[in-house]
């Protein structure tokens, strides 16, 4: 997949909806994020914020707003997992009303596809007011945001049409990704050896992408049959999954109106369980890593009371669990870490999807604006 001139011009091309072609865009997009985070071609991922010392950086706090959230709780795992860095992740509309203590040495990082949202920009405020070291992960280089922290990386996804946000997410994932692998280089948990086969991992992310998008067919006939005459629904997942359940309730809100939420899958039976019954689907991202056998568990309690659980997963869950859920699409298989790729675009389509089945607005939905420029 190259860029065409197209991709950066705002019209629709063959798509009927620029969301649906932002999609589309997403394996370029990820091999242009690639190359900005391996420019230097020495077998090092890098970027303009390898100056800041992270060995010393006692706590990295990310705010930020909707999706752009939603990738920093993934950032969160990542860096965490892998840097063994301690992060909070904060709601940007809470942060600065709970003036919570900032760590001396600390750095906060604001994600935002637009660089104007309002909550966004008043977290990243307050944090520079607090002594922060603050750095923007921002898709418009020349927004408040981008001017205002102290290092601005770039998202490289060119201009997103759609309200509802998808290639900016994956390459906000994929840049949050090339990030961690930075910071654990610089705090020792990662060796040379270790930074060269992330190097590897990393360079699957755009084929993934596209592997995904190849299942699109399988996803709109769930959309469709499954999602679309629904009036509620349930997104579950683990770990990983657990932020991807969230966005996937949140695109489904946002484009279709149907009443989403997202949980963690082990959260059901403390209550969202008795949500379950057989007008409620569950939507189920569980590709088959090591938590696979817990989720087994919960989408069998749900399928024991009546409930209709979509599975999202590859083939090996599909072996194991398929038959026991209502539908299974499968998506290729990969490395653990790297499935909120492959998730992210599944989610995207279903929402894509079932909105088109159910006829609303799907690049500018009711009540909705692309940048939030008002508290
Ligand atoms: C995402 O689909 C929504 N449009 C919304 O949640 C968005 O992510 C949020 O408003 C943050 O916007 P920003 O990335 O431009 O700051």
């Amino acid at each position: 997949h190259h860029l065409e001139a197209g991709d950066f011009l705002a019209e629709k091309g063959p798509y009927p909806h620029f969301m649906l072609k932002e999609i589309h865009e997403q394996p370029g997009v990820a091999a242009r994020v690639l190359g900005s985070w391996t420019a230097r071609g020495d077998g090092t991922v890098t970027c303009d914020a390898a100056g800041l010392g992270w060995a010393r950086v006692p706590r990295l706090t990310i705010a930020a707003c909707g999706t752009a959230c939603l990738a920093g709780q993934v950032g969160k795992i990542w860096l965490e997992r892998i840097a063994r860095l301690p992060v909070e992740i904060e709601i940007a509309s809470e942060f600065r009303y709970r003036e919570p203590p900032l760590p001396e040495g600390g750095v906060t990082l604001v994600i935002s596809q637009s660089g104007e949202t309002a909550d966004t920009l008043a977290a990243l405020r307050y944090a520079k007011e607090a002594g922060q070291r603050t750095l923007g992960l921002v898709n418009v280089p020349t927004s408040t945001i981008a001017r205002e922290v102290d290092v601005a990386l770039a998202t490289h996804a060119g201009p997103e049409i759609g309200v509802a946000s998808t290639k900016a997410f994956t390459a906000q994932l994929l840049c949050l990704l090339g990030f961690t692998v930075m910071v654990a280089r610089q705090r020792g948990t990662l060796d040379e050896a270790d930074e060269r086969r992330w190097i590897g991992a990393l360079s699957s992310v755009p084929r993934l992408i596209a592997e995904t998008l190849a299942a699109e067919p399988a996803i709109a006939a769930a959309a469709a049959g499954a999602l679309a005459p629904a009036s509620d629904a349930i997104f579950v997942g683990r770990g990983l999954m657990y932020p991807l359940a969230l966005e996937g309730a949140l695109k489904l809100k946002e484009i279709t109106y149907i009443h989403a939420e997202g949980h963690a899958a082990g959260e059901l039976k403390h209550g969202p369980i008795a949500l379950v019954d057989a007008t409620v689907p569950v939507v189920a991202l569980a590709p088959s890593d090591g938590l696979f056998d817990k989720l087994d568990s919960n989408i069998r309690e749900i399928m024991a009371r009546d409930g209709r659980v979509l599975l999202l997963t590859d083939a090996a869950g599909a072996a194991r669990l398929g038959e026991a859920a209502w539908r299974t699409i499968v998506l290729p298989d990969c490395e653990p870490f790297l499935q909120p790729f492959v998730q992210a675009v599944a989610i995207q389509l279903l929402a894509y999807h079932c909105a088109l089945a159910r006829g609303t607005d799907i690049d500018q939905p009711r009540n909705l604006a692309k940048s939030v420029t008002v508290e």
